[in-house]
């Protein structure tokens, strides 16, 4: 059962009209408190614009929203000391100011503790290195740096839920990976509650156990990430090297997907036969010299699902 008031986590109906467009319409949805929740979509799919209405930053036309018990764009006051946010294409703090001076900024807006600002500044320091940065202007970090940095600054009133819009856009791989490891210390220490969009496949399978796909403003799907495989992952791609360059063909329950310099690529149903079956009746053929089985990877499934909702969009 889920628990009420205003401890409840995050309720959502969100409505909001353009002029002539409708970026998201009718979402529902709840989020416990402490989860770590993906939300993806396709470009334009409303994903920013449902952040800034549950960030207080847009008004929504009609429905309700709820965070905390409190509802973002009437009590903004109060309920943005609860909430911290990241915009990944754009940073919150001040450009031309040293990182720590944006940081003494925010503390005094939030009204931060000298003891509060001095435990988070370690913990900046610890998890993200703001030390080695924090003298320098804004201007002048590089997208990692000021990714940490702006992270640090919707941190430092340590607020319950933090909404993340984009954090790893434009970074590198290794700088991905220790924002996906903060990311997830503080959301697994602190029980902070977190929003993430991102388009990086590999943000959500390392960080969300639980997604919301929307498209067109809708919802499309709101389940675990292994849901997802079980439903859209049952494809398997077998790819054998023969030892020389043979026809194509197909096998028992298997698609020749694609021949090139005497590989051969088979796509398969995993409940409909398995790789030793098709391996069996392959090298009865040709002889092999190697062989790999590919996954799917939930880029792939994710990929798949734009495409249903696609097609759907076509047939309204
Ligand atoms: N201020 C605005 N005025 C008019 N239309 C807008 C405005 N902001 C967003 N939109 C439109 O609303 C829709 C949803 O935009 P939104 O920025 O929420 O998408 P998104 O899911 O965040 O996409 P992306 O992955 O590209 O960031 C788009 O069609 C966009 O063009
Ligand atoms: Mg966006």
């Amino acid at each position: 059962m889920r628990k009420e008031g205003p401890w409840s986590g995050i309720r959502t109906l969100l409505s909001r009209d353009f002029a002539v467009k409708r970026a998201v319409d009718d979402i529902s949805f709840h989020i416990e408190p402490g989860e770590l929740v993906g939300y993806i979509g396709p470009n334009g799919a409303g994903k920013s614009t449902s952040i800034k209405m549950l960030t207080g930053i847009l008004v929504p036309t009609s429905g309700r929203i709820e965070v905390n018990g409190l509802t973002p764009h009437k009590q903004r006051k109060e309920y943005t000391r609860q909430i911290g946010v990241v915009f990944g294409q754009k940073t919150q703090l001040w450009w031309d100011v040293p990182v720590i001076d944006s940081l003494r900024l925010l503390k005094d807006i939030y009204k931060v503790s000298d003891a509060e600002f001095k435990r988070n500044m370690e913990l900046f320091s610890g998890l993200l290195d703001l030390h080695e940065f924090q003298l320098t202007p804004v201007r002048q970090l590089s997208l990692g740096q000021r990714m940490r940095a702006d992270l640090a600054g919707a941190l430092i009133h340590t607020p319950r839920i933090l909404f993340l819009d984009e954090p790893t856009i434009g970074v590198d791989v290794v700088a991905k990976e220790r924002l996906r490891n903060f990311i997830k210390e503080i959301n697994r220490e602190r029980k902070v509650t977190v929003l993430l969009t991102t388009h990086d496949m590999r943000d959500i399978e390392k960080l969300c156990t639980r997604m919301m796909i929307i498209d067109h403003g809708q919802m499309i799907y709101d389940g675990s990430v292994e849901q997802i495989r079980e439903k859209y992952g049952r494809h398997r791609t077998l790819v054998v090297q023969f030892e020389r360059e043979i026809p194509e063909f197909s096998a028992p329950n298997a698609e020749c997907l694609k021949s090139e310099g005497g590989k051969l690529w088979f796509r398969f149903d995993r409940l409909a036969t398995t790789p030793s079956e098709l391996i069996a009746y392959i090298s009865a053929r040709y002889p092999i010299v190697d062989l790999a089985v590919e996954e799917p990877d939930i880029e792939d499934m994710v990929r798949a699902i734009y495409g249903g909702s696609e097609a759907r969009g076509k047939e309204a």
